[in-house]
């Protein structure tokens, strides 16, 4: 992800975390922390925040700008209680889903919170899919990128094709169904996740700056417009 689209991307996340824990002097576990630019921006702004992921590569790059960041997978990692626990584009990756939900149970105090940054691989309709894969050509195409063949045609194969997977990715469904069988019923938002899908991608040339952001206002727009299926999906739980 180029630095413009990160620093975005965290604001983006990092306004949503805000919004439902008060951020001084919590304890914050990130699962799936990455490079750790939203733990170190949510330890900025006074919380104490462990990172955990699972490559020893993105620890260390977490490590190198300050975060406490562990190497482990989730279902293994024990600690003692958080006040918010958050899964940021990390649980459609782990299985076993219910025992990560368990964990992440196991690991908040009683009335801790959960929050789910997610995007929903079945959300998704023909016309959004044409629309997503439009954009993405235009951006990756100017500057160089990978994967940014025009579709002619089949944009949910295409879209499938993409995310095979192998354990298969979770679907919003499954992920939302987890989460309300281990802590009752959850809160849940549906927003705007393409814009990750085409800034994300590594070019030769950086994307121009506010590249991002501009997607994003068209993408929230069209969404509430009716003519995008929203594939963004924020979760929050309370233990
Ligand atoms: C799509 S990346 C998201 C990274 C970062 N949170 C972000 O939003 O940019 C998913 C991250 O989850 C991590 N991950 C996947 N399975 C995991 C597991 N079982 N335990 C811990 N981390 C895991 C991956 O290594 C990767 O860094």
């Amino acid at each position: 992800m180029d630095e413009s689209t990160q620093r975005f991307a965290t604001a983006q996340t990092a306004a949503f975390v805000a919004a439902h824990v008060p951020l001084r002097g919590a304890r914050v576990l990130e699962v799936g922390c990455g490079d750790g630019d939203l733990a170190a921006c949510l330890a900025a702004r006074g919380a104490e925040v462990v990172g955990v992921d699972v490559s020893a590569d993105a620890v260390r790059r977490a490590r190198a700008r300050g975060v406490d960041a562990r190497h482990a997978d989730f279902l293994a990692f024990r600690d003692a209680p958080f006040d918010a626990v958050l899964c940021t584009r990390s649980l459609h990756h782990i299985h076993d889903l219910d025992a990560a939900v368990e964990r992440a149970f196991a690991l908040l105090r009683p009335g801790g919170t959960l929050l789910l940054d997610e995007f929903d691989l079945a959300a998704v309709d023909a016309p959004s899919l044409r629309w997503y894969f439009d954009l993405r050509f235009l951006v990756r195409d100017v500057a160089g990128g990978a994967g940014g063949a025009l579709i002619e045609d089949d944009v949910l194969g295409a879209w499938r094709d993409e995310h095979a997977h192998e354990p298969p990715l979770h679907e919003g469904a499954a992920m939302i169904a987890a989460v309300e069988r281990r802590f009752g019923r959850a809160r849940i938002e549906r927003g705007p996740y393409y814009w990750i899908s085409i800034c994300s991608a590594p070019t030769p040339i950086p994307l121009p700056p506010g590249m991002a952001e501009a997607i994003w206002r068209l993408e929230t727009l069209r969404i509430r417009q009716g003519s995008l299926r929203a594939n963004g999906l924020r979760v929050l739980a309370r233990a």
